[in-house]
């Protein structure tokens, strides 16, 4: 592993190495009580965050190792207009990994071409969160053994949840003879160019609307919120807001092993009436999510990342997407990838 952006930059070897080292952790957590002891972790969060921040910091206690960071960016030099070009070049010189999340879509990215050690990314804006992703196949692959086969059905804001992205493109990695029912409004649909990412991965996705309906026939039912803080224009939230709920009610017509997953935090598309069936199985998923990050950082630890560029660009941003790290990051070299597509935010044009 070099930098985790997302979950497509770990080789099939390394995806389920991690899984491995997850399971060995589960059983022998002891073990591990030293096995980064002297290492410090940078947890950088421009965004809000329980899980992900207290579980990756978590992990690093429990490997023995110490933490720096923030969850308040006003409290630090960003604040005063520094760059996260210059950030990435000072912290990786403190940190022997940089855990990141940020409002702008490619912010780890940018990151990572300055830090001079392994970057991973806890979310950048609607874009991707693939520590998220991990969390779900660990807890998927603990409980069931296996994903192939498995009708999946993910529900919610598709449009903007980075943590459905990631997952998704784990799945057309790694995973064969997967069926995904993306269940959402029109208006909150899937981004074309995954959907077609999937398609050419040989993926099969049914696109439908109504959750009732397609409930009895999953074995996982992924849930998620609808993402305020990515709508542009607020009254389209209080639009669409509430649209699925989740009830102990209608989940009497879901198979007797369904498992309902849930990146948390919930609003209101749980009713709380679920928690208690054995189904409802994202607390415990929460508490796969530090054990798997435990095996991450031990991962990362153990790779060199590439030298790192100084590469100031003065140029003209090519990028039209205004949540784009290269919108606040205006020195970031224009990249992009074989289909035309900006490598930051993945947006056309
Ligand atoms: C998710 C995120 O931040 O994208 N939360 C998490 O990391 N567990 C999901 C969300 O905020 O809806």
């Amino acid at each position: 592993m070099r930098h985790l952006i997302d979950s497509t930059d770990l080789t099939p070897q390394e995806w389920y190495d991690l899984y491995a080292r997850f399971e060995d952790i589960l059983t022998h957590a002891g073990d591990y009580r030293d096995a980064l002891q002297g290492r410090t972790m940078a947890s950088l969060f421009y965004e809000p965050s329980t899980r992900t921040r207290f579980s990756f910091e978590a992990a690093m206690h429990r490997l023995g190792g110490g933490v720096f960071g923030f969850s308040d960016p006003n409290t630090t030099s960003a604040a005063k207009g520094e760059t996260l070009r210059d950030t990435a070049i000072m912290v990786s010189g403190y940190a022997d990994a940089v855990v990141c999340r940020h409002p702008r879509e490619g912010a780890a990215l940018a990151l990572s071409l300055y830090a001079s050690c392994p970057v991973i990314n806890a979310g950048d804006g609607g874009h991707c969160h693939p520590t998220q992703t991990l969390t779900d196949i660990a807890t998927l692959t603990h409980l069931r053994g296996r994903l192939d086969g498995m009708k999946i059905g993910v529900c919610g804001d598709l449009k903007h949840g980075r943590t459905v992205h990631s997952l998704l493109r784990a799945l057309c990695r790694f995973y064969r003879n997967v069926q995904v029912y993306l269940i959402s409004p029109p208006d909150l649909r899937l981004p074309s160019h995954l959907k077609k990412e999937m398609e050419k991965a040989g993926l099969r996705l049914y696109e439908v609307t109504n959750l009732e309906a397609t409930i009895g026939i999953l074995d996982v039912l992924y849930m998620t919120r609808i993402q305020k803080e990515r709508f542009i224009d607020p009254l389209e939230y209080e639009r669409l807001k509430g649209v699925y709920v989740l009830t102990a009610s209608k989940l009497r017509a879901a198979k007797p092993d369904m498992l309902v997953l849930h990146p948390l935090p919930r609003v209101d598309e749980i009713h709380p009436d679920v928690d208690d069936d054995p189904r409802a199985v994202y607390f415990e998923q929460a508490k796969y999510g530090m054990f798997i990050r435990m095996a991450l950082l031990l991962t990362a630890s153990e790779t060199p990342v590439a030298t790192p560029s100084r590469r100031y660009e003065t140029g003209a941003r090519v990028c039209q997407n205004p949540v784009c790290i290269t919108a606040g990051e205006c020195y970031l070299p224009p990249l992009t990838n074989a289909g035309g597509l900006c490598l930051y935010c993945e947006h056309e044009g």
